[in-house]
């Protein structure tokens, strides 16, 4: 695939949303330790409590969302909190449910940065202290409490890199009516205060004021140079950020202007929403070893499928050709052949609510196949996953990509109704089969033999940092 195809695909207009890649930055550092090696448990004096061991659970897990001001319903930020709904976090948690992490933990890498998922041990000690009658334990027990940040007026990323962003982007000011409907305005702000070209570390993007807050759905920022667009990064409530791979960055420009991609949704009043979007930068003059595209589109519902496209691309081109049959299931992949070795540092899915999974998968040029990973595909969350720095997959030139979506269109909890053909289409009845990649392309042959190289080194010596499934740990 050539830069303009992929230009092409980055012009496309995205209402997406993102989990994830924001949320474990500030995610507290703790250690909920081993507290119980596994061994068996009964209820009774061995029953786990909430002060001593499901509080640090609650914690590392949970409390980022179940805390007032979050996005969760609840808070399980004390034992009074949480205590009534012990029944409910027992079924949850159990199910996979909660915490929402929709991945398929059979199939594929399995390391990654912002893994808000439970171990199987943890699950078990919540299921025993439920059973137990959800005991409190002794006060004495409780760790102390996490300081979690303002998420208002603080920077998520403010912590980690030790200063407010670099250069704030503010957006103009939307009248959110309180119509009841949806709104996508066009919101769109020349960047002011860039003197010269910088590469961008890392983005925020928040509501400004708490107002702005209560009508923010998501947003899909881009930006816009050289009469060109393409994505910042894709946001939800709960989560505003993307932090690159620290060897990568995306170019800015003094002439760019940010489009802020919005998605509002209204309240019982009329809200002047206003949303910002934070940069840090690498330092002045110092240009991080490559450029990454972010995050790159992909879709099973349209490829060309070509490894040099000619000028017959376009023509043979499949474009949104989803038809869904009434009470029945449909597969749609696409192909993408690289025309240049590529890294991939993050994933993100998005069907509708006849989604069932999406596959990404790889065939080597030595012929291997195998599946990088597969997202159990959950309209509710829209979670980005960021991998470990030692597992991102590396792909040779000429690697084919492809993307599988599978939708169920048969009577389950979700479906409006199992008797419509479904097409393809933005509004949620319609169906959509993207995946959003995070990918680093490199020019230059030698760059990517280099981090071949160095990850082959790299598990000569630790030969447990990756899964066996990690393409990854392959080459
Ligand atoms: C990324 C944010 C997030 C994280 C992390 C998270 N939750 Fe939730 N949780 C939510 C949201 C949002 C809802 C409401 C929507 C829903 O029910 O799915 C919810 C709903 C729930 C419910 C259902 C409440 C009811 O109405 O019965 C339970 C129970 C629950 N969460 C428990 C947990 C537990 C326990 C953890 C940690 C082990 C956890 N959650 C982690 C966001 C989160």
């Amino acid at each position: 695939m050539n830069t303009q195809t992929f230009h092409r695909r980055l012009c496309q207009v995205s209402v997406f949303s993102a989990l994830g890649a924001g949320l474990l930055a500030f995610a507290p550092a703790l250690s909920a330790g081993p507290r119980q090696s596994g061994g068996p448990q009964t209820a009774g004096a061995d029953a786990p409590t909430f002060s001593k061991d499901i509080a640090p659970i609650f914690q590392k897990k949970c409390q980022v969302c179940h805390q007032p001001g979050s996005i969760a319903p609840m808070s399980l930020l004390t034992y009074a909190d949480a205590r009534p709904w012990a029944r409910s976090v027992k079924d949850r948690v159990v199910s996979r449910k909660m915490p929402p992490w929709p991945i398929d933990k059979t199939v594929g890498i399995q390391e990654f940065t912002n893994d808000l998922s439970l171990s199987d041990h943890d699950v078990d000690t919540i299921a025993r202290w439920v059973d137990a009658g959800a005991p409190q334990g002794n006060p004495a027990d409780m760790p102390p409490p996490v300081k979690w940040p303002d998420f208002i007026n603080s920077w998520r990323y403010q912590d980690r890199f030790g200063r407010p962003p670099d250069l704030i982007v503010e957006s103009p000011a939307y009248n959110v009516v309180a119509n009841g409907m949806d709104q996508f305005p066009p919101m769109q702000t020349k960047v002011k205060g860039l003197t010269s070209e910088r590469w961008i570390r890392a983005i925020e993007i928040k509501p400004a004021n708490p107002e702005s807050r209560y009508v923010f759905h998501h947003a899909n920022p881009s930006l816009k140079q050289d009469g060109k667009s393409s994505p910042l990064i894709a946001s939800a409530v709960g989560t505003e950020g993307q932090i690159f791979p620290d060897d990568a960055g995306k170019l800015i420009k003094p002439d760019s202007t940010v489009n802020f991609g919005m998605h509002f949704w209204p309240i019982a009043k009329d809200v002047k929403a206003v949303m910002v979007v934070g940069l840090w930068f690498y330092p002045e003059g110092q240009r991080p070893q490559f450029e990454t595209q972010g995050q790159v589109q992909f879709r099973a519902d349209m490829s060309t499928g070509a490894a040099t496209p000619s000028k017959h691309s376009r023509e043979i081109a499949r474009r949104g050709d989803l038809l869904i049959p009434p009470n029945g299931t449909a597969m749609y992949q696409g192909t993408y052949v690289l025309d240049r070795p590529a890294r991939i540092h993050d994933l993100r899915g998005h069907m509708h609510v006849r989604g069932k999974y999406q596959i990404v998968e790889a065939i080597y040029p030595d012929g291997r196949r195998e599946i990088i990973n597969k997202l159990n595909w959950d309209h509710g969350w829209h979670t980005t996953f960021v991998y470990e720095p030692n597992v991102r997959p590396l792909l040779p030139k000429g690697t084919v990509l492809i993307t599988t979506s599978m939708f169920d269109n048969t009577p389950h909890k979700g479906n409006p109704d199992p008797d419509q053909w479904v097409v393809a289409g933005s509004r949620t009845v319609d169906e959509m089969s993207h995946i959003w990649i995070g990918m680093t392309f490199f020019e230059k042959e030698e760059d990517f033999k280099k981090l071949v190289a160095e990850r082959e080194r790299l598990h000569k010596s630790e030969p447990k940092v990756t899964s066996p499934a990690s393409p990854a740990s392959r080459h």
